[in-house]
């Protein structure tokens, strides 16, 4: 069992999401692979990089970095991903990501009926931790983090995404400690539930 750990938080280890993956992470007997986008940022998407991916015979060399980043996911049997919601959704780290893992010919092919998914699907599991509330009673903001990111994901194969939202982590420590034990107790039932699937499967 591997596991790909995405970080997205510029906070790195201070951040609450990102202790609450290491401790996820932990209860699971995996190798695990990291991948910090805040520590060590992705360079932005270069002209002749955006020239190739759109192009039909492509100087594949450009495609190093890309290839890095979806070799890191193919070799893995389980994402778990740590993201801030910055501005509505996903932090401009994780973006980047995102525009070099998405790659038509390779993670997803474009057919009349549209984006299909090449790479084989894997229990994902995203914590997205947000100063306010997106979600429930207490929203008063739009949350376009979660669709995108389920809609991306989902256009390269990755359609098994369970989000874990740490909400209201700028009002307070006893806002914080909620948050924290409501995503624990999701992923509990989540984890009891890819378990359970996995027994029927192998009956
Ligand atoms: C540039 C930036 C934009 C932000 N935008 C939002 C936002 O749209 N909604 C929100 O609830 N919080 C927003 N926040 C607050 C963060 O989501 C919050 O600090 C959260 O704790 C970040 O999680 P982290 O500690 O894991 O990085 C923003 C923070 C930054 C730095």
């Amino acid at each position: 069992m591997k596991i790909l750990f995405i970080n997205a938080s510029p906070h790195a280890e201070a951040s609450h999401g990102h202790k609450l993956a290491k401790e996820l992470i932990g209860t699971i007997d995996a190798e695990v692979i990291e991948r910090d986008l805040s520590i060590a940022p992705l360079p932005p998407i270069t002209r002749d990089y955006a020239k190739a991916i759109t192009s039909r015979e492509p100087d594949t060399s450009l495609f190093q970095l890309s290839e890095q980043l979806i070799n890191e996911i193919e070799t893995t049997d389980m994402l778990v991903i740590n993201t801030p919601m910055h501005n509505f959704t996903v932090p401009a780290s994780l973006k980047l990501w995102i525009d070099y893992v998405l790659r038509i010919h390779r993670t997803f092919a474009s057919t009349p009926e549209g984006k299909v998914g090449l790479m084989r699907d894997r229990p994902t599991y995203v914590i997205v931790g947000s100063g306010g509330f997106h979600r429930g009673e207490r929203a008063r903001q739009p949350d376009f983090l979660t669709p995108y990111l389920e809609f991306a994901l989902g256009s390269i194969g990755i359609q098994d995404v369970h989000f874990m939202l740490l909400q209201g982590l700028v009002m307070g420590d006893e806002a914080v400690a909620l948050a924290v034990d409501a995503a624990r107790a999701e992923f509990a039932k989540l984890s009891h539930r890819t378990h359970d699937e996995a027994s029927e499967q192998a009956a």
